[in-house]
């Protein structure tokens, strides 16, 4: 026999499903932006038994469900689910249907790192994407004050010492002056600041720093600041750990 259960209150399934706060959540229900089957309900306490919730004529998604999200993360952003003290973070910039429970940055990116961050509210991906025994390598595109010299670059091959151990990038080049940055490390690594502090071990400070690539998936054309769901494919390589894509290889001189 099943225990009775009574329904959840709409405000909690509004919270829930939007990312919102209870107080904000509140609030939406109560200024009647928020539907329920198609019928606008403003009692926030009015029990919610299921069906299609909309927010200002938005479907939100039951709990359960799965998403999987790429961002480009822009500059001054912080990649952070909690205590913000009012700091604009990358949950702030995911559309409202997209915001399921439980979503959550897949990994960190300095706050003025731009570029590819994945978010999803499934924790087996992000222990995939995340723990350092099947970490995955990560491309980053930088440009540095003064620009690195051949003799920096090939310091950063041998590798330069960080956190008491010498640490080499899989792979650091030149990139074309196209792309808009100068040169590209992969790490399999992921310290903290780690591409900023090792460019200050070698006499330089970087001005831009951007990630490209994580394992098999890239950021491609994605403006900044927009966000799009994976491919299942996309989800799929990511969870079996497939080595970059043979198309779309980073551009080199
Ligand atoms: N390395 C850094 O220094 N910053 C990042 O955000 C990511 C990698």
């Amino acid at each position: 026999v099943t225990p009775e259960r009574s329904p959840e209150p709409l405000v909690k399934a509004v919270a829930a499903a939007a990312g919102l706060s209870r107080r904000k959540a509140f609030a939406a229900v109560r200024a009647g932006r928020v539907r329920v089957g198609g019928v606008a309900v403003t009692d926030p306490s009015a029990p919610y038994q299921g069906g299609d919730v909309e927010l200002d004529g938005r479907k939100l998604h039951p709990a359960g469900d799965k998403v999987y999200l790429l961002m480009n993360k822009p500059a001054g952003v912080i990649t952070t689910v909690t205590d913000t003290h009012g700091r604009l973070t990358v949950l702030d910039l995911v559309p409202v249907e997209l915001r399921l429970p439980g979503l959550h940055p897949a990994g960190r990116l300095d706050r003025d790192t731009t570029g590819l961050l994945v978010l999803t509210n499934d924790g087996d991906l992000t222990y995939r994407l995340t723990h350092p025994s099947h970490a995955v390598d990560k491309e980053y595109w930088l440009r540095s004050s003064p620009p690195l010299t051949e003799q920096a670059l090939q310091r950063l091959r041998r590798g330069v010492e960080l956190d008491g151990r010498v640490r080499r990038p899989l792979d650091a080049g030149r990139l074309p002056p196209e792309s808009g940055y100068e040169t590209t490390v992969t790490l399999r690594e992921g310290r903290k600041r780690q591409v900023r502090r090792m460019v200050e071990a070698l006499g330089a400070r970087v001005t831009a720093l951007k990630r490209v690539r994580e394992g098999s998936l890239r950021l491609g054309d994605l403006p900044q600041g927009a966000v799009r769901r994976l491919t299942e494919d996309e989800v799929q390589a990511l969870r079996e750990g497939r080595p970059r894509a043979a198309r779309d290889a980073p551009a080199r001189p």
